[in-house]
């Protein structure tokens, strides 16, 4: 997050309530990110972990303007993505690449793995014959070959299905690559090789990744720098390595303490953190009715802490 050339990616203040119910007179709304800000260098890997429903697809859809936000920027390469002309729009298209849970779901099942790879290079107009050439380099760079592109997505195992969907990621040679789930669907073994795939193109093609998770063992071995997320509201944010030496935010430790007690980062016993549920307090503290050390000055919503480098959301840091 820190560097001498700016950021490739800068998000600030961003925020994004949904509708959720609408009556005559009456309307609902659910906050679902809450004024978030966060740079991506080049070359880096940004991890965005929390639990289900913490609102990391929200932001990541945020980022691509695959959704309207309600306040904040995001500004790519020096430009705010919601000031971009149609030309530019495009051009950032092509900069940013998706991966997706699922490949199961979000690769087309009656298209080739060729047609899948091609697909983005006809959408930017890429002449036919610079195509097959870019094709194959995409499926060798995600770990696969040439025998695999008149195969179709029912004749793939899962973890070549996600290489198929990087494949079709990084064939435009992206910037930036949003990956909100990427292995979340995979075993263990596959997880890994697609792990350290993602950490390949990060350093031979200088691709920054954000890569989101609900699981902080996998996040905190991929990525450079770390944000934990709850309620739509970032509870830590730093390099990932200071974050797991010494993790600040109460969430934060409550997340390493469910990891297995044989992982390395593993600090406490799991039985050590007590359950707790208090009674929300509206313009509290958004961890208070889970927090284990809250006090009264809790009922008081935290100002974010700047700390070394890293951002903390708690009174007690
Ligand atoms: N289109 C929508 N309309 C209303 N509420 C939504 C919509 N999309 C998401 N939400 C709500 O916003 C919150 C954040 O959702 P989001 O999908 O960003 O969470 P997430 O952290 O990605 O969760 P998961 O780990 O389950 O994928 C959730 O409570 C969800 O129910
Ligand atoms: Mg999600």
């Amino acid at each position: 997050m820190e560097g001498n050339s700016p950021p490739l990616l800068k998000v600030e203040h961003l925020s994004k309530k949904y509708l959720i119910k609408k009556k005559l007179f009456y309307k609902e709304f659910f906050t679902a990110v809450d004024d978030v800000s966060f740079e991506v260098d080049r070359s880096e890997i940004l991890g965005l972990v929390g639990e289900s429903g913490s609102g990391k697809s929200t932001i990541g859809k945020l980022i691509l303007k695959l959704i309207e936000k309600d306040s904040g920027n995001v500004i790519f390469k020096g430009r705010s993505i919601f000031e971009l002309s149609k030309r530019e729009e495009k051009k950032f298209r092509k900069e940013t690449g998706v991966i997706f849970q699922d490949p199961r779901t979000s690769l087309n099942p009656r298209l080739t793995v060729y047609k899948i790879i091609e697909e983005p290079l006809v959408v930017h107009n890429i002449e036919r014959e610079k195509r097959k050439e870019k094709i194959i380099k995409a499926i060798y760079d995600a770990g696969l070959d040439e025998s695999f592109l008149d195969r179709y997505p029912s004749e793939l195992s899962g973890g070549q299905r996600q290489r198929v969907a990087i494949a079709r990621a990084i064939v435009l040679d992206p910037d930036l690559i949003l990956a909100d789930e990427p292995t979340s669907a995979l075993d263990v073994s596959v997880q890994l090789q697609i792990i350290s795939l993602l950490e390949k193109l990060k350093k031979e093609k200088k691709i920054s990744i954000i890569f989101i998770s609900h699981d902080l063992n996998v996040v905190g071995s991929i990525s450079d720098s770390l944000i934990v997320l709850y309620r739509g509201k970032i509870m830590e944010k730093g390099r990932t390595k200071d974050i797991i030496k010494n993790p600040f935010h109460p969430y934060t430790k409550i997340l390493f303490d469910s990891l297995p007690p044989d992982h390395p980062s593993h600090r406490k016993k799991i039985n050590e953190i007590p359950e707790i549920e208090r009674e929300d307090i509206p313009g509290g503290c958004l961890f208070y009715h889970r927090c284990p050390i809250a006090e009264e000055k809790c009922k008081k919503e935290p100002v974010i802490k700047k700390i070394h480098g890293r951002e903390v959301y708690c009174h007690f840091a």
